[in-house]
């Protein structure tokens, strides 16, 4: 390529550079609410489990998981869990989100890692720009009791009560499980 190419071509790069460093900012954010929603979620759950059993631990989940999302869903963020496999049809994922989750599926079969697998992206919305993240959750053995092949008679008798058209069974660890999905509304159309 020569010299004058590479010039004409700088000012098509830059902005998608500069791009990458915007989003960086709202991306290390949107991380640190999915560790706070996580932690606080997890945490809830063990201490469930630990004192009434799985029972209790799908009543945490029910009414605790929708509460602690809404709480970390402040300065402008919305926090949520989604997945092509739902179990609470709330969790639905729009349009943009079931084509992310499809692609995550399609790069897990491929043999990519979930560890890191996540999308950052600024988009148009009607009025505003906005920033969402999307970010794989796998499967862990602790999710079993409730999400995998062979659970107990009385977690999925409770199960049957609250969620009649569960999809969210049949997991093996390391599958994947669904995405941790964030969307911010930034004020200006041009941030
Ligand atoms: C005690 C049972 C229990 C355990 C253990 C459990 N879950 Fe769940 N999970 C639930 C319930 C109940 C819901 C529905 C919550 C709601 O109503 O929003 C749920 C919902 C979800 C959702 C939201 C999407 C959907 O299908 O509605 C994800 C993602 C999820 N679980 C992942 C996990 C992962 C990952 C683990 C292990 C780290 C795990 N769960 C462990 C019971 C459990």
């Amino acid at each position: 390529m020569n010299t004058l190419i590479k010039l004409s071509l700088l000012p098509l790069l830059l902005p998608a550079v500069a791009a990458a460093q915007d989003n960086s900012e709202l991306e290390k954010q949107a991380k640190e609410k999915i560790k706070a929603f996580a932690t606080n979620l997890k945490s809830e759950l063990s201490k469930a489990i630990q004192q009434g059993g799985l029972e209790q631990g799908i009543r945490v989940c029910h009414h605790r998981a929708p509460e602690i999302a809404a709480q970390s869903s402040n300065e402008g963020w919305q926090l949520g869990r989604t997945s092509l496999k739902l179990r609470n049809p709330d969790n639905a994922p729009d349009s943009w989100e079931q084509n992310i989750l499809q692609q995550f599926q399609g790069r897990f079969e491929d043999g990519e890692s979930l560890q890191n697998m996540a999308v950052s992206a600024k988009l148009d919305g009607q009025q505003t720009k906005i920033y969402r993240y999307m970010q794989a959750i796998a499967v862990d053995s602790v999710c079993l009791a409730c999400h995998g092949q062979d659970i107990a008679p009385a977690t999925r008798a409770m199960l049957e009560k609250y969620y009649p058209e569960d999809q969210a069974t049949g997991f093996q660890a390391g599958d994947l499980r669904g995405a941790f999905s964030l969307t911010k509304y930034l004020e200006q159309a041009n941030q």
